[in-house]
């Protein structure tokens, strides 16, 4: 059972106790229905307390059961909370660490509240898509009143108990309990039993009134305020719908039909696209850190020193993940120019942060003093993390891991932030390969999300365990991938560029391909992404390519582009001409007659191509080459590609990531759509060869993410 009954002073105590966050699973709401039964039908019993063990009252549903029939399974919460609404003895709910969701909406049900100060109160449902659907959106505000109900409920965002016991007229906490929590309760619930004593009726948050003295206006004003504010998502919309109708219903007395609306928004949320892709990252950003083979009870490297080595444009954002997270770096160059340019930037950064008000001046100082430099290897003996980020050339990787493995102390992990080079190579220079791993930060490294954690073939398990340890420290999504060029994310936007290419040569404008994308949902379209990124590097890889695969055809337009010396921003053009020192891109006459000329000399007639077949292709382009890496084990499930491409490429929030989209469309529709682009004389037949996972999946009615 989890929850535990006892009686204490003539008031029954329930205690949820199903860790780590009480969620309410089967059992614990079993456990709740049986306390209260038992409460009620003992001659003995005055009062009862509800209250949670450990950190927590409850965080909510137990996302542990999402999915299975344990999770409606009766006693489900509606009827848990009915039976609160009806309990005939005063019912207090003693809440302290975090109230969330369900669990607010199960203590909105008692007679009484009473919180340990610094109780985080929250109904997030939102941020899954989703609305409160077990009276959150009719109860809080009977309690905290409209507007702050409203604002808690369309941000999801947790508000601190004192702050919200501090609000006049509200009827949400009876008191703020300092010292023993349940102890408290326990008296409270006897004077409050005492004061109902002659059968005084209880008070139930159901029959509190609730109304606004602006009421259209205001719901007017909330709608158009979400709709700006999150214009992708339904969820916001539903949330002030709600809420309305609870204002609307309270008029009429008419509680339960408030309810109804409610529970029919919550279902008719749960299907929606972007719910289920809200739902699908948040369970993929868990599963990321979960390897298949790698126990989770594998017990981590201690990492209590890094050492940095460049402080270039990665070593630097590579180095502030680790100052931001109070571990001391030690970061090492060839030249004092260099190391006193690298500080400086860092210095630059921080200050500009402090300048916004996001970083206070004495945190800042902090940071700094974290922070040492040198020019020999010696000073990175005692390092247990070293992340190289040094130039991207074999050459110098070498010298640098021959160094490490002569001066680094034994059982320290070396890493390499390399983007393209083989791992298992890097690896190789040094006597302690199972030692070695890939560390794949992303530009801006102190800002982007994701981490690629490439695993050598000889990367010890221990290494790999510490290394997703240290990520969920310096707050990144670390997503494990095998060798292969490109890792997971670059690998597949290679072919995404190469089909970017496919559709200039057809008839697009680099602008039209990138508002096409970019009104799917893209941060960035491919071609504002290479004038940021710097077109140089695509034209390198290109020209390696040519050698190594020369029959995998490229369109020439990017090469020409280079040839022109527009390598994008850096150069002030690219794809795109920019103002001096300006980052708006302006479309390019010369780039548009340059992809004219080049279409003209392969005899191509132009041809408009609508938006979505644009954005079919790019996308498809992706999950084809997501296929392959998922057959080839480079990734060991769907949803960690997702987690690529949603926290590291700027894939919409809301399709889930690139394999969840094609889940969606369907993947028979997707293998359909890329036979009728094979069909095109222009594109490549090749390019749309389904994977054999792919293909085989469509076959048999299946999916990426199960
Ligand atoms: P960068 O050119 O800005 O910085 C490299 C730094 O390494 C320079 O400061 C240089 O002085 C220093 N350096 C070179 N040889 C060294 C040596 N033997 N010992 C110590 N320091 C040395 O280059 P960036 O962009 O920071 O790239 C570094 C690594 O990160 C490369 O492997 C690159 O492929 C990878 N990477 C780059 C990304 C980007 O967007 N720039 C993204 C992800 C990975």
């Amino acid at each position: 059972m989890s929850a535990s009954y006892e009686v204490r002073d003539g008031v029954a105590v329930i205690t949820l106790n199903n860790p780590p966050v009480n969620g309410l699973g089967y059992a614990t709401r079993r456990g709740i229905a049986d306390g209260v039964d038992r409460a009620l039908a003992d001659p003995a019993v005055r009062a009862i307390v509800l209250t949670g063990a450990g950190r927590a009252f409850s965080g909510g549903a137990d996302i542990r059961e999402f999915g299975t029939p344990k999770a409606i399974a009766e006693p489900n919460l509606l009827s848990v909370i009915k039976l609160l609404d009806d309990a005939t003895k005063p019912v207090v709910a003693a809440v302290h660490g975090t109230v969330m969701g369900g669990g607010l909406e199960l203590a909105l049900s008692a007679h009484y509240r009473v919180a340990a100060p610094g109780t985080n109160v929250a109904l997030p449902e939102v941020k899954l898509g989703l609305l409160p659907g077990a009276g959150g959106t009719q109860r809080l505000p009977r309690v905290v009143g409209v507007e702050t109900a409203l604002n808690m409920i369309v941000k999801g965002d947790p508000v601190k108990s004192e702050l919200l016991a501090a609000l006049p007229g509200q009827k949400l906490f009876a008191k703020i309990v300092d010292g023993d929590l349940v102890a408290g309760a326990v008296a409270f619930a006897n004077e409050v039993a005492a004061a109902h004593a002659g059968g005084q009726p209880l008070p139930r948050v159901r029959d509190l009134p609730l109304a606004h003295p602006n009421a259209d206006a205001y719901f007017q004003f909330a709608r158009n305020t979400v709709r700006a504010m999150a214009p992708n998502f339904p969820a916001p919309l539903r949330c002030v719908d709600c809420v309305a109708k609870a204002v609307e219903c309270a008029g009429r007395k008419a509680f339960d039909e408030g309810l109804r609306y409610e529970r029919e928004a919550f279902a008719a949320l749960m299907l929606t696209p972007e719910s289920k892709a809200l739902r699908h990252a948040f369970f993929a950003e868990r599963a990321a850190s979960k390897i298949p083979d790698v126990p989770e009870d594998t017990p981590a490297r201690k990492i209590a020193k890094v050492g940095v080595i460049g402080a270039g444009t990665m070593g630097g954002g590579i180095t502030m993940n680790f100052l931001n997270a109070g571990i001391p770096v030690t970061v090492l160059e060839t030249r004092q120019e260099a190391l006193d340019r690298g500080v400086a930037t860092i210095r630059r950064n921080y200050e500009s942060q402090v300048k916004k008000g996001k970083l206070k001046a004495d945190r800042f100082e902090q940071r700094m003093a974290l922070l040492s430099t040198s020019l020999s290897y010696d000073d990175l003996k005692d390092a247990d993390l070293i992340i190289e980020a040094v130039f991207e050339e074999m050459g110098v990787k070498e010298a640098v891991f021959r160094k490490l493995d002569q001066i680094a102390r034994p059982g320290a992990i070396l890493a390499s932030n390399t983007s393209t080079l083989d791992v298992d190579r890097i690896a190789a220079f040094t006597q302690r390969p199972q030692d070695v791993v890939g560390m794949h930060f992303f530009s801006p490294a102190n800002v982007m999300k994701l981490l690629e954690v490439v695993r050598g073939k000889a990367t010890a398990k221990d290494v790999l365990a510490t290394v997703m340890a240290v990520a969920k420290i310096i707050r990144k999504t670390a997503v494990v991938s095998g060798v292969c060029d490109g890792f997971i994310g670059n690998r597949m936007i290679e072919q995404y560029g190469r089909q970017a290419g496919f559709l200039l040569e057809e008839g697009c404008t680099p602008e039209q391909v990138d508002r096409a994308i970019e009104k799917f949902g893209f941060a960035m379209g491919p071609f504002r992404m290479g004038d940021l990124a710097g077109n140089d590097i695509g034209w390198a890889i290109r020209k390696r390519r040519y050698v190594e695969k020369p029959g995998l055809r490229y369109s020439k337009t990017a090469d020409l582009l280079c040839e022109m010396g527009r390598f994008g921003q850096k150069t002030g053009a690219g794809w795109y001409d920019y103002a001096p020192g300006q980052r708006k891109a302006i479309a390019s006459p010369a780039v548009v007659e340059m992809i004219a000329k080049h279409r003209a000399e392969l005899g191509i007639a132009p041809r408009r191509i609508s938006d979505d077949e644009i954005v079919q292709r790019l996308v498809f382009s992706l999950v084809n080459e997501g296929a392959r890496i998922l057959q080839e084990g480079i990734a060991s499930k769907a949803s960690d590609i997702d987690m690529v491409y949603l926290t590291g490429y700027g894939f919409p929030l809301w399709r889930g990531g690139p394999m969840c989209y094609a889940d969606t469309v369907g993947l028979f529709n997707v293998v359909h759509a890329m036979k009728r682009f094979a069909a095109n004389p222009h594109d490549d037949a090749d390019f749309w060869q389904p994977a054999p996972l792919l293909a085989k999946l469509a076959a048999e009615g299946g999916s990426f993410n199960p």
